[in-house]
């Protein structure tokens, strides 16, 4: 495994791509609403980045068909994008999306309410994003990565969510997907230690039932196997010699 560090110029470039994802995910928060289809918001997403001169680095990875990924309700991630799939409210939709800026990868995934949504879908997507800010307290230089994993896990789990094991987070940088590999649950191990210039993209996916997750036969499409609701939270982030650096979270960015 080895683990990349990036000069003053890479993380510059980092952050490039890190503020115009953020934009993106926000102008895409706008356009939740019932009725619109998955594949409306894929459009959508690939049209922002595209106009901000950025390449959408999920479409075609691995033959992913879009830029991207539409997860609703029991759907975990890499839901693939569909004119005839419609959002309505009460639903619950993760949008999973990065870019590339000058050869530099971001990516970063918001869960959103399409609408008013039940107490228990709201309690889920809070828990899901504050197992990922539990997690970031540990993102720090001179702790292990799996510090991140097992803060992640040990939130999570309290509140008895299923914390998703098959996928896990990544470093990142000129890679959508980097070493090293990062759980969202404790590991026997502590794992590497976290030294500044390292960037990660840390993603916690948690189900309101069983961690357990199965393939749709579209090869893509991970879904929740008790059919529970399922979130994803994730920022792309860097490792300084203090705090933690949010590259794709309160970034201003104007096109
Ligand atoms: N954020 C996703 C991940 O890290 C990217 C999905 S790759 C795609 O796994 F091909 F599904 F788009
Ligand atoms: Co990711």
């Amino acid at each position: 495994m080895s683990v990349s560090i990036k000069s003053a110029r890479e993380i510059e470039l980092m952050r490039e791509a890190g503020k115009r994802l953020e934009y993106v995910h926000n102008k895409l928060g706008e356009i939740i609403k019932p009725g619109i289809s998955t594949k409306d918001i894929d459009r959508y997403g690939e049209e922002l980045i595209r106009g901000l001169g950025c390449i959408p680095n999920f479409l075609n990875y691995n033959g992913y068909p879009a830029s991207i990924c539409v997860s609703v309700n029991d759907e975990v991630v890499h839901g693939i994008p569909h004119k005839k799939h419609m959002i309505w409210e009460g639903d619950i939709v993760s949008l999973d999306a990065g870019l590339i800026y000058e050869g530099y990868h971001s990516d970063a995934a918001r869960t959103h309410a399409v609408g008013q949504v039940s107490a228990e879908a709201q309690k889920l997507m809070d828990v899901t994003k504050g197992s990922f800010f539990r997690g970031l307290e540990f993102a720090k230089a001179g702790c292990h990565l799996h510090d991140i994993s097992a803060a992640i896990g040990n939130y999570a789990e309290s509140f008895g969510y299923g914390v998703v094991r098959d996928l896990v987070g990544h470093g990142i940088g000129t890679s959508l997907h980097e070493d090293p590999q990062i759980p969202n649950f404790p590991q026997k191990r502590r794992g590497i230690r976290l030294q500044p210039g390292m960037t990660l993209a840390i993603e916690p996916m948690i189900n309101a039932g069983r961690p357990d997750v199965c393939w749709l036969d579209d090869d893509w499409t991970v879904v929740t196997e008790d059919e529970s609701l399922s979130a994803h939270y994730e920022n792309t982030v860097l490792i300084t010699d203090g705090e933690p650096e949010i590259l794709t979270l309160g970034t201003v960015f104007t096109p």
